[in-house]
């Protein structure tokens, strides 16, 4: 399988999330403060919310729930009450498109 086109950078805000579905895999998409995509998995592990309706807070996403702040770099909760990591994706960005194959984790 190969990376899909999931949105185009220019339609990330800073500091925010963007839900996709790919090949039936729901990710959050976030373009961090320094311009840097990240894609994990969007479904926090303590519970079924959106990570993406959640904030983004320097490198992290933290679910609006119960506070867990995910790693955008690891995909790990750095608190509790989940303490499952979700999974991190590869990003691609081939000029103004972010591509993402839910099939390739990131190397962590
Ligand atoms: S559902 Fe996400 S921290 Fe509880």
């Amino acid at each position: 399988m190969t990376a899909s086109r999931v949105c185009s950078f220019s339609e990330l805000e800073q500091d925010a999330a963007l839900r996709v579905v790919v090949d039936g895999v729901p990710i959050a998409v976030v373009r961090d403060g320094n311009d840097e995509v990240h894609a994990i998995g969007d479904v926090c592990t303590h519970g079924d919310i959106s990570l993406s309706e959640g904030f983004v807070e320097g490198d992290t996403l933290e679910c609006w729930a119960h506070g867990s702040a995910f790693s955008l770099r690891t995909g790990k909760p750095l608190n509790l009450p989940a303490y499952e990591p979700v999974p991190v994706y590869a990003v691609q960005i081939d000029g103004d498109d972010v591509l993402i194959d839910p099939n390739v984790k990131k190397e962590i």
